[in-house]
């Protein structure tokens, strides 16, 4: 990718798109997107912006293609391709998908599953949701959001959290996505849907249940070195997992690879924060079985 962050755009602007507060990286490239051939074997991770995609490709992309020379100097972001991205003359990310050598195709999205093409699900595909709870996943974005130029301006915490809570940030509505994902799992027997919180309790489990899922018989060794080389500290210090070469990001505002942690909105979130966002959550949450570890 090239894209110099001295003649970078100004931030783009959201808008409404067929109900969800979008930007035009994501929306420009709409009819190739809902036109893109999936086949049969392709995998699609889905999330919420922040909620562990990096990590989930990461896990994937060794557990398929191993420790290749290809992690080495091919940086996550070119070895899963990221379906919605759509920066004129730079980056198409149906581009990507279909110049993807790698079989399986792994492809990331973050759209809410409406957006999904339908071809995915004519296929059949296998797709991993990974899903994080509310309060760190916004933490996370709202650290996200001001380091990266292709997203809004955030412009301070209290009022990117209050901005959150009304789904106006790219992709919309946290409660709507994850809980439109959700109900799609009710009908989709190959969905795999997946947490953050999870993951970080026990990884090896996670990829346990992640290879019973894909139908992968990998050895307990291989299983173990995917663990470890997906540890947090192991992928921060990666520059092809660390999105360290990624020009459109400043990481002396904040890094890609920030925390890694659960529960670190109790460093952000006041206790009228707390308040205010749990009774929003109420609400939104209320007619949905999906649930999320208690202590958070
Ligand atoms: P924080 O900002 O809370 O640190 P995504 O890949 O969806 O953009 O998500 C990024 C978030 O996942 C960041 O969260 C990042 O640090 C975290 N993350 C990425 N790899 C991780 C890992 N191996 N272990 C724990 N967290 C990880």
């Amino acid at each position: 990718m090239s894209f110099d962050p001295h003649k970078s755009p100004p931030r783009p602007e959201l808008f409404d798109f067929h109900g969800v507060s979008m930007t035009h990286y994501f929306t420009d490239n709409w009819e190739n997107i809902q036109n893109v051939q999936a086949r049969p074997d392709d995998i699609l991770i889905a999330t919420y912006p922040k909620a562990g995609t990096t990590w989930v490709s990461y896990i994937l992309d060794l557990l398929y293609l191993g420790e290749t020379e290809r992690q080495k100097d091919v940086p996550i972001y070119d070895r899963v391709a990221f379906l919605d991205i759509f920066i004129p003359s730079v980056l198409s990310g149906t581009d990507m998908v279909d110049n993807l050598a790698t079989s399986p195709r792994i492809i990331k999205t973050h759209f809410p599953v409406q957006f999904i093409p339908k071809t995915f699900w004519e296929q059949n595909c296998r797709v991993v949701y990974v899903a994080r709870n509310a309060k760190d996943n916004v933490v996370s974005y709202f650290h996200f959001d001001r380091m990266n130029q292709v997203e809004p301006e955030p412009g301070d915490w209290s009022n990117y959290l209050h901005r959150f809570m009304a789904g106006k940030v790219v992709y919309g509505s946290w409660h709507n996505h994850v809980n439109g994902w959700w109900k799609k799992k009710q009908t989709y027997a190959k969905l795999h849907y997946m947490f953050y919180e999870d993951l970080a309790e026990d990884t090896g489990r996670e990829i346990d249940k992640l290879c019973c899922f894909l139908g992968l018989s990998r050895s307990d060794e291989v299983k173990k070195r995917v663990t470890d080389g997906v540890h947090f500290d192991n992928m921060k210090k990666d520059d092809m997992a660390n999105y360290s070469t990624n020009p459109v990001m400043d990481f002396k505002i904040s890094p890609f690879m920030r925390k890694g942690k659960v529960g670190d909105w109790k460093n952000h979130f006041s206790a009228a924060q707390s308040e205010q966002f749990d009774e929003d959550y109420k609400k939104k949450m209320m007619d949905v079985t999906l649930q999320f570890r208690s202590e958070i």
